[in-house]
């Protein structure tokens, strides 16, 4: 069982890294170089994940459904395939995020709310919709996988039933994840492979459902993991997000990964600093308001009577446009029959002339044939 267990981490580590598109990275900077630079989140700042969210800063990934209503924010598996997902355009370089957030239920279906970086790092929390007594916590240094203690699971109130406060507490010395305040486990740096296998450069926030019981899709082990193998027909399948609260522990700008080098070492990450009295787009676009309602609403009276007004104005100047080339095509279209018609009655006219012609044989040869 023990063994079955640490086989089952390892292939959800293999899966992760690679076939899932939660864990992709689009330049890792250990193989390639001239990598983008990441914008920081540099401070602190609390998501309601609520339909006035800046889409510039969360981004969807993945076939299924995202809907953002003011409840939360649902991720829903409505069929085989779907896999939905969101990240944050922003990174961190240590610090703190706290998710309050309800998994989705459903046998062989995968919740996740995870940290992961461009080279691979990674903090996760997992949970498989039919397990109702315990949460997984994992961790990847570098998207290495072969280790098979890095997965551990822990007890917990059904987190299919409730929402729950997951926090993820990373310093360079250590990673702490916690429950509604309690913690669970506490990884040393030391711990991870001397270091080797410790998550240390700049991550964002990843959170998702798939289906590991997805038969067609998934290796039998990985289904087994799970919980079993998905029925589809049972969809939807959804997990839901309230609230995340992300702090940087940073006053960056961005990260820039010039210096890095094989090592995947976190004195290898540039981190700039802004410049004097200014602050991250990030920052600045999270304090911006959002949503069309958001953006309406924090307007003053006079501007609503202003662009009410303008809307009004463009409506009749449109109307009056389209009234008056009606008009005129109308009227062009009149000129242009009445043309035709004096044409057509001219050629009228020439023919019965000829006609008349002939018959009087004032062509000379007219009669001869
Ligand atoms: C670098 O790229 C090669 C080939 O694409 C791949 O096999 C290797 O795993 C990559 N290394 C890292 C650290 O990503
Ligand atoms: C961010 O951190 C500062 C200083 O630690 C604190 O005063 C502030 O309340 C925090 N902001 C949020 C949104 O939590
Ligand atoms: C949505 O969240 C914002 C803060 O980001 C809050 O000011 C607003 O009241 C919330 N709207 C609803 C409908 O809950
Ligand atoms: C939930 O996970 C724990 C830890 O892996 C395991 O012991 C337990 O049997 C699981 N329960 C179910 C219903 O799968
Ligand atoms: C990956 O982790 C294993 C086990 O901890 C270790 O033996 C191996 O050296 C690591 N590989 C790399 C490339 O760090
Ligand atoms: C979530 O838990 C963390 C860690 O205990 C705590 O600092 C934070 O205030 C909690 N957030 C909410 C919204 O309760």
């Amino acid at each position: 069982m023990v063994s079955f267990t640490f086989s089952a981490v390892a292939l959800l580590a293999a899966l992760l890294s690679t076939t899932l598109a939660q864990t992709h990275t689009d330049c890792n900077p250990l193989n390639a170089t001239g990598c983008p630079n990441m914008q920081a989140l540099g401070g602190n700042a609390t998501f309601h994940f609520n339909d006035t969210m800046s889409d510039s800063i969360w981004k969807e990934k993945n076939a299924g459904k995202i809907d953002w209503s003011s409840k939360g924010t649902t991720f829903t598996i409505e069929g085989r395939g779907d896999s939905p997902m969101i990240q944050s355009t922003f990174y961190l370089f240590f610090g703190r995020v706290s998710v309050i957030m309800k998994a989705a239920a459903g046998q062989g279906i995968v919740s996740s709310a995870i940290l992961q970086s461009e080279c691979l790092d990674e903090i996760d929390w997992e949970f498989l919709g039919t397990n109702t007594t315990h949460v997984l916590t994992n961790y990847f240094g570098k998207g290495n996988t072969t280790d098979y203690t890095r997965g551990k699971d822990y007890p917990m109130d059904p987190p299919q039933e409730a929402f729950h406060n997951y926090t993820i507490d990373w310093t360079r010395e250590r990673i702490q994840w916690l429950i509604d305040g309690r913690m669970l486990r506490e990884l040393k740096y030391e711990e991870a492979l001397g270091g080797k296998n410790y998550p240390q450069t700049p991550m964002n926030i990843r959170m998702g459902v798939w289906s590991g019981g997805d038969v067609e899709n998934n290796d039998p082990y990985t289904v087994e993991w799970a919980g079993g193998e998905t029925d589809f027909k049972q969809a939807p399948f959804t997990m839901t997000v309230q609230e995340v609260y992300a702090q940087d522990y940073t006053t960056a700008t961005e990260y820039s990964w010039e210096n890095m080098d094989a090592s995947g070492a976190w004195e290898k990450v540039k981190v700039i600093e802004p410049k004097e009295g200014e602050k991250s787009e990030a920052l600045q676009e999270i304090e911006k308001p959002h949503g069309v309602r958001n953006r309406w609403e924090a307007l003053s009276k006079g501007a609503k009577i202003a662009i009410i007004a303008s809307v009004i104005g463009f409506i009749v100047i449109c109307a009056c446009f389209i009234t008056f080339c009606c008009i005129k095509q109308r009227r062009a279209g009149r000129r242009e029959f009445a043309a035709l018609q004096a044409e057509q009655n001219k050629e009228a006219a020439e023919l019965l002339e000829y006609k008349r012609q002939m018959a009087s044989g004032k062509f000379g040869y007219g009669n001869q044939i």
